[in-house]
């Protein structure tokens, strides 16, 4: 049985493999593997593109989809090994992964970290929990990376520029006016080193460096797969030569449950919003994002309205990489 948590536990080959079948969904392939089967999709946090496009696409597939979202239409659950359970939760995950394995061909979790302890969130405690105790195969719909938005990207980079070793890739971190998950940043720098791409990571200084385990793969994938890895901190140099340019927003890390003292910091760099003079500085780059993204606070109107944007593109291969993988995990 194999769990799909991160793109970290499977091979390039293994990953393009998916994207191979994502773009036979893409081009109107119809097979039906999942005929009789399902897949519980657990939201702990909200979502329009991860719950659509697999509600959807194991209806495509022939299967079905149960939507759960513990807390509200599902008990709250507990996770802690051994506790009195005299608290909010009122099920344990170890009963509610092996119900649910009874019932259901696969099962999907989106849990987000609780942004007060990153040493805690790190372990992402929750997919753990699940993989775990489930009998079936567990799929990362976001906790702290979101490798099914990693597949979307590459898929989307390969449909655009092509081979992706040797082109240049910048991951550029955006103010936002809330702290957000370093999860798609984490997976972003993942999947473009793993795929050979020369990768610029920007952001406003070292406090917003993403977890060292992602900026240590990252140097390692760039190492084995021929292509560089730089982090940056000046706009001008990081747009400069770029092909694909890639935003988003996260809080830093050593501030993690102290957000009122990195609201200066943050406050401070709002000129990181993606614009038109910064895209001129790049190789008639691309740009794209994982949605959703606050228009004019992290990339401009004319951005997003542009020829060049490909993020709507990275939304629909969500459908299709997402079609390959249930395909693949269910066909094990
Ligand atoms: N990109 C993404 O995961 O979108 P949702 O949060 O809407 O699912």
């Amino acid at each position: 049985m194999r769990n799909f948590l991160t793109t970290a536990d499977w091979t390039r080959e293994e990953l393009q493999s998916l994207i191979d079948r994502a773009v036979e969904f893409k081009n109107g392939a119809q097979p039906r593997p999942m005929a009789g089967k399902s897949i519980a999709l657990l939201f702990f946090n909200p979502s329009l593109r991860t719950r659509t496009s697999f509600e959807l696409g194991a209806w495509q597939l022939g299967g079905k989809a149960i939507v759960l979202s513990p807390g509200k239409d599902a008990w709250p659950l507990e996770f802690e090994i051994g506790t009195v359970m005299d608290g909010t939760a009122e099920e344990h995950v170890k009963e509610a992964a092996k119900v649910l394995s009874r019932y259901c061909d696969l099962i999907a979790v989106r849990a987000f970290p609780e942004f007060r302890d990153w040493n805690v969130d790190r372990e992402d405690r929750v997919i753990k929990a699940f993989a775990r105790y489930a009998e079936v195969p567990v799929i990362n719909m976001e906790t702290i990376t979101h490798p099914c938005q990693e597949l979307a990207l590459m898929q989307n980079i390969q449909r655009h520029l092509g081979k992706p070793d040797g082109r240049n890739f910048l991951l550029t971190w955006t103010w936002h006016p809330k702290p957000l998950n370093t999860a798609v940043a984490n997976s972003a720098l993942l999947i473009a080193s793993k795929f050979g791409m020369n990768v610029k990571l920007l952001c406003p200084n070292e406090e917003y460096l993403p977890d060292e385990r992602y900026l240590g793969l990252a140097k390692r994938y760039a190492g084995e797969q021929g292509g560089q890895f730089e982090v940056t901190h000046d706009i001008q140099h990081a747009y400069s030569g770029a092909e694909f340019v890639y935003a988003k927003s996260w809080g830093a890390l050593p501030y993690f449950g102290r957000w009122e003292e990195e609201l200066p910091m943050r406050e401070a760099n709002r000129h990181f919003i993606v614009d038109e003079k910064k895209m001129a500085l790049s190789n008639n780059a691309l740009f794209s994002h994982c949605l959703p993204l606050r228009r004019n606070v992290k990339a401009t109107d004319a951005v997003l309205d542009a020829d060049y944007c490909v993020a709507i593109d990275e939304a629909e291969n969500r459908l299709h990489v997402q079609k390959a993988l249930m395909t693949e995990l269910l066909a094990h």
